[in-house]
């Protein structure tokens, strides 16, 4: 458990949890520490009922330029098993409420592995995307491969992967990695309102339709739309359903309790 924060800094915009990735002199390269911190921060900011939404960003020149090569350079196979670092990144999939992650920079390796564990990405118009893991004889270990490829296919996965070419906001865009693309001066304001947007939904219909759209990756489209169906059903107990569907016919705006 990670209680000192040094590699990431936490902040709170009303109801969104802000970690801003905080070692701009590396391009935020993340080392093991400053991942166990950004997962310990997330899963506080999930546990804390005044929070609704969390965006990651990064300080700097970059959202994150990968994995810190200067930790990985001595490592031997045995190291990596024995510490089995990516334990924590598979923790970020379990967290409940959204993730917006505002990329800008250089989205690399780790980094950009990082950003397709979130769940809404928008990017900086000079964003610079890519898997360079192949140039230094490894490969994405933190999720690119499989992540990339159910996004965008096999074809373009392939590519990027197998080239480790550099690609556009543009191209991300395209390929539907990413949802919006912003003058770069203009992503932290846009970030901000989509935030503060999803903060104001009904809590529980937010966390159960991110719930559902992660399991139409998992799931076959039958098991999928049953586990949509049980989730739809669950939210017909919650007092925002109520309050959601009074306030309509009142033709007022709905005062959310989140539950
Ligand atoms: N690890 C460690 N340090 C890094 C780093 C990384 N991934 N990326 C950048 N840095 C450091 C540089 O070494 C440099 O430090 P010094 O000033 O002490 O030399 C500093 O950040 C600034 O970088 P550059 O001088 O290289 O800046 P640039 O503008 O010329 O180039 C860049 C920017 C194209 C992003 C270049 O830094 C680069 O190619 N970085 C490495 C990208 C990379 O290969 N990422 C994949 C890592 S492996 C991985 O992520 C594995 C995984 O799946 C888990």
């Amino acid at each position: 458990m990670v209680n000192n924060e040094t590699m990431i800094k936490t902040a709170r915009d009303n109801a969104v949890g802000i970690i801003t990735l905080n070692r701009p002199e590396v391009l935020n390269a993340l080392n093991i520490k400053m991942v166990a911190e950004i997962v310990f921060a997330l899963e506080r900011f999930d546990r804390d009922e005044t929070v609704k939404v969390m965006v990651i960003q990064g300080a700097g020149r970059a959202f994150a330029a990968g994995a810190d090569i200067d930790e990985m350079l001595d490592k031997g196979s045995i190291d990596l098993e024995l510490h089995n670092q990516f334990t924590d990144w598979d923790r970020i999939a379990k967290i409940k409420k959204p993730i917006i992650g505002a990329l800008h920079g250089f989205v690399l390796g780790g980094g950009f592995e990082l950003a397709l564990s979130c769940d809404i990405l928008l990017a900086g118009q000079n964003t610079e995307f890519g898997f360079p893991e192949v140039g230094l004889g490894i490969m994405p270990g933190a999720g690119g491969t499989q992540r990339l490829t159910k996004l965008i296919g096999h074809q373009r996965a392939m590519k990027w992967l197998l080239t480790g070419a550099r690609f556009s906001a543009a191209e991300a865009m395209n390929c539907g990695i990413v949802s919006s693309v912003f003058p770069d001066e203009l992503l932290k304001e846009e970030t901000k309102k989509m935030a503060r947007a999803i903060a104001e939904k009904p809590a529980l219909s937010v966390r159960l339709i991110k719930e559902s759209v992660h399991k139409a990756n998992e799931l076959s489209l039958f098991e999928g739309m049953q586990q949509e169906r049980k989730n739809f059903y669950l939210l017909f107990s919650s007092e925002d359903q109520k309050e959601g569907m009074r306030a309509f016919k009142e033709r007022r705006k709905a005062d959310f309790k989140g539950r």
